[in-house]
Order: structure tokens, then sequence, then C-alpha cells
């Protein structure tokens, strides 16, 4: 058991005391999840979901058992912030390893003759499994990198047009579209999405952001808002903004692998994905997507010379990089396709209604995402009323960790005030849920 978590598990009474009923079963729960993951052999047999609906599924609690025993976690802490990127599993850990050792020891002979065969077989499978042409799409370090490059390079802008994103869209891409202000010559466009957010309310928005504004040409959209997971109607929004003339950009850096859906779905021709979240593949992986008949439309990455203009590669110009992530792409696919996609989406759903629906009845709290299914996956932030500020949101994220030894992260830029984000992922339990929701109903009483 890990210092501090032994130091909580021993400590005084008070909020501590009421903390660790629910943390005593934990440590047991983890170090019984690292050992047998240890225990799983490279290559190991992968966690086939059993058959059924993914409803049926999101709540077979022996069959998440088996799952989390494919993440070999810590148990210093109970880790509710997942968002920022995700753990792999074993077998991922172990093709990573041994492309770091293949790469190592066959160095340039490798990767000067193999590597690329390697990576064009990557994207075929990244392709077949968002269900596009794999023409469609590139490799980058990430979805910033995918993102940048998709805005950056969009050359349908004039002086004079707009483009418009809101507050809860990622800071690089909000930096992005700012730097088109210099870059194009257009008027930036910057609003915020309505709280309480509801399915009406949000196109409602939308529809008034482009009546109200005939000059947007590019609107940026957030599939899953890392601020508060709120998930817009990007089909039914990127739909009403072609019918106007207006192209969509989609930021999906938090939505593979957390919501189950196809390229298709999303009805935009630009998209940037990551790989490295909710897919499971090791940090600095992602891609960008463009329409097959949209590829004019993003200019060649610093002019790149690479490849030719009807190469979608020409459209990201990375130097070198890590080239073993890459190589594990393939194992975190496997692991995802074997837990399936609609089953993720159901239990980090489950897992996520298991805390919200504790709490709702708590006056002072306010949870950011609707209860639409359609609109949330696994996070979901909150705010205690009055608690907008930076100080203060920190300061409950101490309390929980503190306290309750609950992982979560605050987050800024909502223009009503600071939140707290909460994201639970496929190793997590009910009963960390549990205790996450025993920790805020303290927490809304004390803030
Ligand atoms: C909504 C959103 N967009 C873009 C990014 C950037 O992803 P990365 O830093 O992996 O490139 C993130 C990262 O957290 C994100 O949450």
């Amino acid at each position: 058991m890990d210092f501090d978590r032994r130091r909580m598990l021993t400590g005084s009474a008070g909020v501590g005391a009421i903390a660790l009923a629910g943390l005593v079963a934990r440590p047991a729960a983890s170090s019984a999840a690292a050992s047998s993951a240890a225990a799983i052999p490279a290559g190991g047999k992968l966690p086939t979901a059993p058959n059924g609906s993914a409803d049926k599924i999101a709540g077979d609690e022996k069959y998440w058992t088996q799952v989390a025993k494919h993440f070999e976690m810590t148990d210093a802490t109970v880790n509710f912030e997942n968002g920022y990127f995700g753990a792999n599993p074993t077998n991922v850990r172990t093709a990573y390893a041994k492309a770091t050792a293949r790469i190592q020891e066959e160095n340039s002979w490798f990767m000067r003759r193999d590597f690329g065969k390697e990576v064009s077989a990557v994207r075929e499978r990244i392709a077949a499994e968002l269900g596009c042409s794999v023409d469609e799409i590139a490799v980058t370090r990430g979805a910033t990198e995918a993102l940048q490059a998709l805005i950056g390079g969009y050359n349908k802008l004039a002086p004079g047009d707009a483009v418009a994103y809101a507050d809860l869209d990622y800071d690089s891409m909000q930096y992005a579209m700012n730097w088109l202000r210099e870059r194009r010559g257009v008027e930036v466009i910057r609003t915020a999405i309505p709280e309480p957010a509801t399915r009406q309310s949000v196109l409602d928005y939308y529809e008034r952001l482009l009546a109200d504004n005939p000059k947007i040409k590019l609107l940026l959209l957030t599939h899953v808002s890392h601020r508060t997971g709120l998930v817009p109607p990007i089909a039914e929004i990127s739909e009403m903004a072609a019918a106007r003339g207006v192209d969509t950009v989609v930021d999906a850096a938090h939505s593979w692998g957390q919501l189950d859906f196809n390229v298709a779905d999303l009805k935009s021709p630009f998209i940037g994905f990551n790989l490295h979240k909710w897919i499971g593949a090791p940090l600095g992986v992602g891609f960008l997507y463009i329409r097959k008949d949209r590829l004019a439309d993003i200019d060649r990455h610093f002019a790149d010379e690479d490849y030719g203009v009807n190469d979608v590669r020409s459209r990201i110009h990375t130097g070198t990089a890590n080239s073993a992530n890459l190589l594990a792409v393939p194992a975190a696919l496997d692991f995802h396709r074997a837990v399936g996609a609609a089953n993720k989406q159901a239990r980090l759903r489950l897992l996520r209604d298991r805390w919200v629906h504790q709490v709702l009845d708590v006056p002072n709290l306010q949870i950011l995402t609707p209860e639409d299914p359609g609109m949330y996956g696994a996070l979901t932030s909150f705010r205690i009323q009055g608690n907008t500020t930076s100080a203060q949101s920190t300061a409950i994220t101490k309390y929980l960790s503190d306290e309750w030894g609950v992982f979560t992260v605050r987050r800024g830029g909502v223009e009503r005030g600071e939140v707290v984000r909460v994201t639970p992922a496929l190793y997590n339990t009910m009963e960390d849920a549990d205790l996450f929701a025993r920790a805020l109903r303290a927490a809304a009483a004390k803030f």
C-alpha cells in the first residue's frame, strides 16, 4: 500500500473518518487488480465483452472487474481525473515496450526500411475503425497538432469574414482561431454556451449566433467539452451551419473511445482526434481527418513538399518524433474493440450517473451536463454555488483529495465561473463513484 494511502487510512476522525468507510475497500480492490494485471501474460487474452445489449453489459460488475485487471494503477488515490490522458491497458504497455526495444535495437535499419509500412498499416486500421477512407486521415502527435493544422490551414477565409468559437472550446483551439485575425484578416467572435445547457438551448444558441452573424464562415465545435463534459448535438449544428454556407471544424480530442460514433455521424468535413485519451494509446498520438472532397480547402502544412498536393499527409509535417507510440496503436484498438465502443460508452455513462444521481438533490450544487444521455459521456463537471474563482475551485479539489482521497481537477474558462471536472475511467468502480458522491455532499456543505 502506498504511504499516503496508508496515512489516510490510519488518519484522524472527522470528515477523514467518513472517508475511511469508502476507502477501505479500495486498496484491496486496487492491489488485487494490480497483481492480477501483472499476471496477465504479454499478449494475453483481451477482455472480450459478453453478448448482450450495451446497457446490460454496462451493469455487469463481474465483467468490469475483469476489465479493470488489465489496468495497473496506483492505489495512492481514487483517480477521477482521467480526462488528461488515458491509462494504457497492459497489452498496450507491452506493445509499447516491445516497440521501444525494437526501435533501439534495430535502429535506423528498422526505421528506414519497415517503419513506413507499419505506419501505413496503422493508418489503415484507424480508418477502418472510424469508418472513413485511409486517404482522409493523417497521423499527428495529438489533437492540438491536428486542429492547429486544420484551423491554420483553412484557406477559404478572406478579410471581412468572421470565425466563431465558444467559451467551452479548448484553449489551444481558441488561440488558433484568434490567430486567424492576423493570419487571414477576419473578425473573431467569441460567445458563451448557455447554462443550464439543454439540447434545445444549445441548438437555439447556435441558430441565433449564425443568424445574427452572417459573416461567419468557419465555426469551431467541440464534441466533448473538456471544461464541463457537455456533448452538443454536433451533427445538427454542423448541418445547420452548412445550410448557411458555414464550415465547421470539430474538436474530437475527447470523444473517440469515450463515445460510440463514426466519422460520418459528425457531419463535418474537418475533425481533429486524439488516440492517447479514450482509445488508450501511449502519449503523443492523434490524427486529423479531412473529408475527401474538401482536401483542397486546407493548405499544405508549411508548404510541405514530401507528399503531393492530393495526399492528405501533406497537411501535417512533423519531424522525427516518438515512433514507438504509433506502433502500439493497433494494440490500443484491439483493446477498444474487445470491450466494444458501445459498451465503453454505456459503462462510462453509468459511472457518471452513479455519482451524479446521488447528489442531484444538493441545493447549492450545479451539475454542468444535462440529464440527457446524448449530451454526456464519462466527463461531468460541477460547481458549488458561489465558488467561481480559481482559488475556490482549487480549494475544493484539495479538500476532495486530502480528506477523501479522490483526485479531480479544476477547470477555468467557463463564462459563468470555474468548475471542478470529474472523469471516471473503465478501471474505476461503482464504489469509487459512491465514495465520490459522499465526498461531494460533504464538500457542498463545507464550501
Ligand atoms: C477538448 C480538447 N481539445 C484538444 C485537446 C488537446 O489535446 P492534446 O493536448 O492531446 O493534443 C484536449 C486535451 O485535453 C481537449 O480536452
